[in-house]
């Protein structure tokens, strides 16, 4: 199977646990990854050419792929140009999933984002814990991009039915070393508001990609994956009513649960978070 951007901070948990889930991975990045247990193909994925040759095979190390994750990409809004961003993410996602296409793959997961769920929320949300039933609002290019992503998969899957194209909403991606700085969040609610104080461990990430890879669906469906809490110490209710009050607040909201809903990755995929920063 191959990793798309297998050496970057969602990638190199991503490869880790699916190494550890006995999956033979071939990651396809522009850096080389910093372990001997996977194949490592160079490859700019805006060489289209490139994409496919190496979709189809490399002599002596493998001569098909069975499944893609796709996760490569300019990982946020304002750290390129925006055209930059759209050219790089836009072209690589397209190349990814038609070169998967034509080699025949079936088995599709990509990451997209919470930013299409509306970040920065400078507009509220219709309500929260937000989730998957509304349609994507984009706020940047960045988002433009991982919505063009899921209309581009929902009309692939149109064409094909055979094919499966899992749709990640990954919240802001956080390893171990990032929960010293948790605690200073507190002192203000509105410093995280942008993404309703959501964030996913990486290994978290990760499983819910391998438990994706793993569901026998087919068609396309997208899903929120955050951790099961907030970054934050105080109550959500109390974030909410502070930050947002006239955003309605549905269902039952457990003292630091999260406003980033992940129930449709719990009921579909069997997801279910296992490294709360509160536990570090
Ligand atoms: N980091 C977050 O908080 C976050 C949140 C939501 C979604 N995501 C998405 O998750 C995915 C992974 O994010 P990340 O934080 O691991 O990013 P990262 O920047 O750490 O890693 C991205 C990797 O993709 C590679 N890459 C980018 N463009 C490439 C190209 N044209 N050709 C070859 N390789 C290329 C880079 O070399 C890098 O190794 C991205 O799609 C990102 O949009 C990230």
């Amino acid at each position: 199977m191959v990793v798309t951007g297998g050496c970057g901070k969602l990638g190199r948990a991503v490869v880790a646990d699916l190494v550890a889930h006995d999956w033979k991975v071939v990651v396809f990045d522009r850096t080389a990854p910093d372990r001997a247990d996977v194949t490592y193909v160079p490859v700019d994925l805006t060489d289209y050419a490139a994409v496919l040759d190496a979709m189809l095979g490399v002599e002596e190390r493998y001569d098909a792929v069975d499944a893609v994750v796709h996760l490569a990409a300019v990982p946020a809004p304002g750290l390129r140009g925006d055209a930059a961003t759209f050219a790089n993410n836009m072209n690589a996602t397209y190349h990814v999933f038609t070169a998967a296409r034509r080699a025949g793959v079936t088995n599709i997961v990509w990451a997209s984002s919470e930013t299409v769920l509306g970040l920065p929320f400078d507009t509220p949300p219709p309500y929260v814990p937000v989730d998957e039933d509304y349609p994507p609002r984009p706020e940047s290019t960045y988002s433009l991009v991982k919505t063009l992503e899921e209309t581009m998969a929902a009309q692939l899957c149109r064409w094909d039915p055979a094919l499966k194209m899992y749709g990640l909403r990954f919240s802001n991606v956080m390893e171990p070393q990032d929960y010293q700085a948790f605690p200073s969040y507190d002192a203000d609610a509105r410093a995280r508001k942008w993404n309703l104080w959501g964030y996913i461990d990486a290994r978290d990430g990760a499983q819910a990609v391998r438990r994706a890879l793993d569901h026998p669906g087919t068609g396309t469906e997208v899903f929120i994956i955050a951790n099961a809490d907030t970054v934050m110490s105080r109550p959500s209710a109390e974030l909410v009513a502070e930050v947002f009050p006239d955003v309605e607040v549905r269902g039952n909201l457990g003292e630091h649960d999260t406003l980033l809903s992940i129930e449709k990755a719990r009921r579909v995929l069997g997801y279910e978070p296992e490294h709360s920063w509160r536990a570090v």
